[in-house]
């Protein structure tokens, strides 16, 4: 039963407690836009393209939606001139890892991002991470994850586990926005597997 009241771009909304502001927003109809958010793992909070305007008790924020739950008669802004500078702003700055992805393409298309304002990055990845929590949260093999940190984190497919579980799943390629995954573990492959069917799993 719905038990939270709530507002998002004027629209009175009824969601459950403990939903998230992304959630309860997209089950009235209206649209954020994800990169690290998948409905089957835990919320992460990685991209921050979903950020919006919050208002509680008379003063505004930015928050992370996909995290962020909802609150009881609190004001909710998807799209204001603050929240798109700042869309366009994280999309500048992926656009320099992923110039050629079609996903990141197409939200530079809304927010006004220029792909050539930041200078190439060497990695594909974007670390929305979807890769990585998806094979440990709904796989449960862990057969990639993150090396290194901050500006120098990169994926990397385990060999030992990869070379059993991933050739017969393969359901994390679908789920990249850039498809350096798929680059990635074709070069891992070539490396140290015996080889097999590269095509991406079906559906996500
Ligand atoms: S390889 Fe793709 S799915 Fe994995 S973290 Fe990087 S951008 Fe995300
Ligand atoms: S979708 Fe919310 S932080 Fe990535």
């Amino acid at each position: 039963m719905s038990d939270v009241v709530l507002q998002i771009d004027g629209k009175e909304v009824k969601a459950n407690q403990g939903m998230t502001l992304l959630e309860a927003a997209r089950s009235a109809g209206i649209a954020i836009p994800t990169l690290c958010h998948h409905d089957q793992l835990e919320p992460y909070g990685g991209c921050r393209i979903c950020i919006v305007e919050v208002t509680v008790r008379g003063w505004t924020k930015l928050v992370v939606s996909c995290v962020y739950p909802v609150e009881r008669d609190i004001v909710v802004r998807t799209r204001s001139e603050k929240i798109d500078r700042i869309r366009k702003m994280i999309l500048e700055l992926l656009l320099a890892h992923a110039p050629e992805s079609p996903e990141l393409n197409e939200l530079a298309k809304t927010y006004g991002a220029n792909k050539q304002r930041f200078d190439r990055e060497a990695s594909f990845c974007i670390h929305c991470g979807l890769c990585v929590r998806y094979c440990a949260e709904v796989k449960r093999e862990n057969a990639v994850g993150f090396i290194d940190r901050g500006i120098r984190k990169e994926i990397s497919f385990i060999p030992e586990i990869a070379a059993q579980a991933c050739p017969e799943c393969k359901a994390c390629f679908p789920l990249c926005p850039t498809s350096y995954l798929q680059a990635a573990y074709v070069l891992i492959e070539g490396l140290a597997f015996t080889g097999g069917d590269l095509e991406p799993a079906s559906g996500k």
